[in-house]
């Protein structure tokens, strides 16, 4: 028997997250105080970082310890229930490592998403990313099933999901499927909101929201475990859609445009360059949340990898998908002012970067929250003040300014 009731750890969640200035309205307090998120966590992993860095995943679920289960399903933390697209809590008994592929983010996090949507009563949601569902039954308690759709890319996912949201009494639209494709057969939605990170907003989105209609999304993933930002649209009757950079989250990557391990010889990689030249932009600006989002902006699909040889440190960004790289070799003694970057193969991912972080440098290195987007059938184009940081062109991912 359990001495812990899930009705009192929802409203103590739910006064956290008023007190954290989080939720504010009071249909979503409704919500988050009515739908139970431990139906859509019957197992999940909780996650600590071993000595040597990895992180191990240990399962937990609500037949070994219930009360140790309840109240970390009512924690304000994102809890992982898949890894590496097979591995869940269930059938696992020790700690086991890899890459979170399905999470339950952290309430305040989705909560604030859902407060940044500004949906009405009676307007239609599509959401991309089902995870476990509890995003969606929130959704569901506040505009009705029948006005939300969500569509989940892992059919092993999407199933436990609907279980878990009929359980909450929900028989809404789960879809499984690319939710970079949105679902057509709905559409439009007068709301997107998508709880995966994508590279940019798939033109797909906007044809099927409303004009007038909002899509939230968060863009600029990459091998980097941070640097996204938290974009938000209104759809234009044009067929543009436009709005700005409204803060930091972190999401992991829509599975299409999730990173692959990288491996391999760097030095056979970088053989061959076809430019090489000297830098003041040092590649220790990219340690910093807007620069790197910036840069996986520029360079969508880049990873960077740092290595140390003969006691110089060189940082290498490859794009392994269109074989490019740049490496970057401090100069002289070393203090990191002057650098040397050779760069090769079809896109030069380090003059890209560059020209990014100099109009945002010259603009006197603002906030994230300073830059605008645009999104219209042809590109993506990034403002900060009044200069386009970076130009995006649709059917050529190179960019230009
Ligand atoms: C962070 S989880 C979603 C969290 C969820 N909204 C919740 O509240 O539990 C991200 C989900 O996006 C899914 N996903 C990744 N790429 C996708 C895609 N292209 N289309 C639809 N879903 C995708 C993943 O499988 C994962 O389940």
């Amino acid at each position: 028997m359990t001495s812990l009731d899930p009705a009192r750890l929802r409203r103590t969640l739910a006064d956290h997250l008023e007190e954290s200035g989080v939720l504010e309205t009071p249909a979503w307090r409704k919500a988050v105080e009515d739908v139970p998120r431990e139906l859509f966590l019957p197992s999940f992993f909780k996650d600590w970082p071993d000595p040597d860095g990895t992180t191990r995943y240990t399962p937990v679920s609500r037949d070994a310890d219930r009360d140790e289960w309840l109240s970390l399903a009512y924690r304000n933390e994102t809890w992982v229930t898949q890894i590496d697209g097979r591995i869940t809590a269930d059938a696992t008994n020790g700690p086991v490592t890899g890459f979170p592929t399905s999470s339950s983010t952290m309430p305040s996090t989705v909560v604030g998403m859902l407060e940044s949507l500004d949906v009405d009563h009676g307007m239609s949601v599509l959401e991309i990313g089902t995870g476990t569902g509890y995003s969606t039954g929130l959704l569901c308690h506040r505009l009705g099933e029948d006005n939300v759709t969500s569509v989940e890319v892992d059919p092993a996912v999407s199933e436990r999901a609907d279980q878990s949201l009929e359980a909450a009494g929900y028989s809404t639209w789960t879809v499984t499927g690319d939710g970079l494709l949105g679902h057509p057969r709905r559409a439009p939605y007068d709301r997107t909101i998508a709880t995966c990170a994508v590279r940019r907003i798939p033109y797909t989105w906007i044809r099927q929201t409303e004009p007038g209609g909002i899509i939230l999304a968060t863009v600029g993933p990459s091998a980097w475990s941070y640097g996204t930002g938290l974009a938000k649209l209104t759809v234009k009757d044009d067929g543009t859609a436009t709005g700005r950079i409204i803060g930091r989250t972190s999401f992991m990557p829509a599975r299409a445009e999730a990173a692959v391990p990288f491996s391999g010889d760097l030095s056979a990689r970088t053989a061959y360059a076809d430019i090489e030249r000297r830098t003041s932009l040092s590649p220790d600006v990219l340690n910093d949340w807007m620069p790197a989002f910036l840069a996986q902006l520029a360079a969508p699909g880049a990873q960077l990898v740092r290595a140390v040889s003969d006691s110089r440190e060189t940082v290498y960004l490859f794009d392994t998908g269109r074989e490019a790289f740049a490496a970057l070799t401090a100069d002289g003694d070393g203090d990191g002012d002057e650098w040397t970057v050779r760069q090769g193969g079809p896109v030069a991912i380090w003059d890209a970067i560059e020209s990014a972080l100099t109009v945002w440098q010259d603009a006197g290195e603002p906030d994230l929250s300073t830059v605008r987007l645009e999104v219209s059938p042809e590109a993506h184009t990034y403002w900060i003040g009044e200069k386009p940081a970076l130009r995006w062109k649709h059917q050529h991912q190179p960019l230009s300014r």
